[in-house]
């Protein structure tokens, strides 16, 4: 009994002069591991008689658990100095100044092309979306461009080398050739926008090699001028903002739509500074038509069943007017400073679309 009391008086004292967490498992390894001084005198219990065994069991018991609290709240003691002294070391001084972050934002033309995008999902119209790189087919021919038409000439479009197919390649100069490809897969009615970048041989002050366009039609049995007005005034006054937006159809010309028109919005200027809404001056914005029945039958559609209207409207230049942007080569300069400036937030963009 003795040398049970000393042992136990000798395991607390050593635990209480444990130096490290290390430590209080060394010790606590020698006396209740495996092969330790307390568990192996536990083995011994099963050599004793009855009462002896009951009596050194109860004393061995208390001893173990005497023990192994000591070792218990030693190890917890280390543990929290241990996280004190980590959270100390790992302060953060929440006096500093924040680093700021560079934030990225919606470049305006992209900005445009999601504000088109709602006004004209809204009205049921679907996304569609084309190459870049077009076959004379989709981009010219289908669409009831004559031969000689100005446009088909190498100094106003980039043209690439004929394909596998022998087919003649060039950049789309236009966002019309989607109106094809749609037209060729699915069966009208049919109420559809794309936008997308084109490319012209062109470069002066108003005039890019690269820029976008916005592409919609609608095709379906009785659609007629009054559908394709009443659309396009719509999506003006909301595009702009502006229930008061007055909204003029100008006779036109274009090879793929007949008859044509061009749309201008109203404006006024006040000493150079142009505001868009009632007043004395018209702007141009974008041409519009009823859809060629040339243009019908080439993509398999019956003209004598179905009629289309069709519109194309420059991203640049609405973004331009609705922004209040004077430079167009800016668009691509991909000056910070101009980003900064002209530059929607993401997070206003989501939201809105969240909503
Ligand atoms: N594709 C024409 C252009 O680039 C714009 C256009 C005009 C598209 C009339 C149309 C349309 O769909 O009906 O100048």
């Amino acid at each position: 009994m003795v040398s049970l009391d000393q042992l136990e008086k000798d395991l607390l004292a050593q635990i209480d002069q444990a130096l490290s967490l290390q430590d209080v498992e060394d010790i606590r390894i020698a006396a209740l591991g495996k092969s330790g001084s307390i568990s192996e005198l536990m083995k011994t219990l099963g050599k004793l008689d009855a009462e002896q065994r009951r009596e050194m069991g109860e004393h061995l018991n208390r001893l173990r658990e005497s023990v192994s609290n000591a070792i218990k709240n030693k190890m917890e003691g280390f543990k929290e100095a241990l996280l004190r002294e980590r959270l100390q070391k790992e302060a953060v001084d929440i006096t500093l100044p924040g680093r700021s972050h560079n934030k990225g934002s919606i470049h305006p033309i992209v900005q445009a092309q999601f504000d088109v995008m709602e006004i004209f999902s809204k009205m049921g119209f679907y996304l569609a979306d084309g190459p870049d790189i077009e076959t004379d087919f989709h981009n010219f021919e289908s669409l009831n461009f004559p031969d000689d038409h100005p446009a088909r000439q190498a100094q106003d479009t980039f043209y690439l080398p004929t394909n596998q197919k022998g087919e003649k390649m060039l950049l789309r100069t236009h966002t019309s050739p989607v109106q094809v490809r749609a037209m060729l897969e699915a069966k009208p009615p049919l109420r559809i926008i794309a936008t997308g970048r084109v490319y012209r041989s062109d470069f002066d002050q108003t005039h890019t090699p690269t820029f976008h366009q916005l592409e919609g039609f609608v095709i379906d049995k009785n659609v007629h001028m009054g559908h394709l007005k009443g659309c396009l005034i719509q999506f003006c006054r909301e595009f702009f903002e502006r229930d008061d937006l007055p909204v003029r159809f100008r006779p036109s010309f274009f090879p793929f739509t007949e008859p044509s028109a061009e749309v201008d919005i109203g404006c006024s200027r006040d000493n150079g500074v142009l505001n868009i809404g009632p007043g004395a001056d018209w702007l141009e914005i974008l041409g519009c038509g009823m859809i060629h029945p040339n243009v019908l039958k080439n993509c398999g559609i019956d003209p004598t069943v179905y009629q289309g209207f069709a519109f194309g409207v420059g991203i640049e230049r609405i973004a331009m007017l609705k922004y209040g942007i004077t430079d167009l080569r800016a668009f691509y300069e991909g000056d910070l400073r101009w980003h900064k400036n002209y530059g929607f937030s993401a997070f206003d963009a989501l939201m809105r679309r969240r909503s």
